[in-house]
């Protein structure tokens, strides 16, 4: 038997939560592609009347190419539900994200949702967060002051690359992945970085997702809240 699609299946299902007339947050990563891409058909073969707000430009270049309506943050208030992936899901419900670079616009996005609806695979769920490096996005003129401060704090950082040069977010912003290892106070450590200036922000989101919909191997389908 061919394995079931997990991203794709975990996407689907969070799609069939948009209602019409719903401002919708788009995240980013390949789990949320599947999801905006099922948005997309939902638009086309319903008629499904919805605007949305991008976490970055790729997932706003691909909802242009699906005819979704893109607003921006001048054009509303507070964004009805948003749908993205994550690195890790811890048994809180508390995540790792940003492993594709858009952490800034998703925690923006996430923080001024009513409702944040994260998709994964089972590989992504964890009883404690930290295997997966942490991604931390600095401004580039504080890059070297931030990185020790950051290894003070127990971790080895590295800075993200892409073709020999930084990884330079949407924001004009370096990403440093910090390898802490399991993480035992993931609050405490979120609140730590967040205080280091030259730190944009990082990818702990601690108790903003509210649903998060699993799919295994087997094509099963688990909802964690
Ligand atoms: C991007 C993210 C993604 O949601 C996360 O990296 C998961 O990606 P994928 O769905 O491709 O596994 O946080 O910044």
């Amino acid at each position: 038997m061919q394995p079931a699609n997990t991203k794709q299946l975990a996407a689907e299902r969070a799609v069939t939560y948009i209602q019409d007339g719903m401002i919708v947050g788009l995240g980013t990563g390949s789990t949320a592609a599947y999801a905006i891409k099922q948005i997309g058909a939902r638009v086309a073969e319903e008629n499904l009347q919805i605007t949305a707000i991008a976490t970055s430009q790729r997932s706003e270049d691909l909802a242009r190419e699906l005819n979704i309506p893109i607003v921006s943050f001048e054009d509303i208030d507070k964004i009805d539900l948003t749908i993205d992936g994550a690195d890790e899901v811890d048994e809180q419900l508390n995540l790792i994200k940003g492993g594709g670079g858009a952490l800034l616009r998703e925690k923006v996005v996430a923080t001024n949702s009513r409702e944040l609806i994260i998709i994964v695979d089972e590989t992504k769920l964890v009883k404690r967060l930290g295997k997966f490096p942490l991604p931390v996005e600095v401004v580039p003129f504080a890059l070297a002051v931030v990185k020790r401060q950051l290894e003070q704090l127990g971790c080895t950082a590295s800075l993200r690359m892409q073709n020999n040069e930084p990884y330079v977010t949407d924001n004009g912003n370096y990403i440093l992945d910090c390898s802490f290892g399991e993480i035992q106070l993931p609050a405490q450590l979120h609140d730590a970085i967040k205080a280091i200036t030259g730190v944009v922000d990082n990818g702990l989101f601690i108790q903003l997702a509210k649903t998060v919909i699993s799919a295994y191997n087997d094509g099963s389908i688990q909802l964690f809240t």
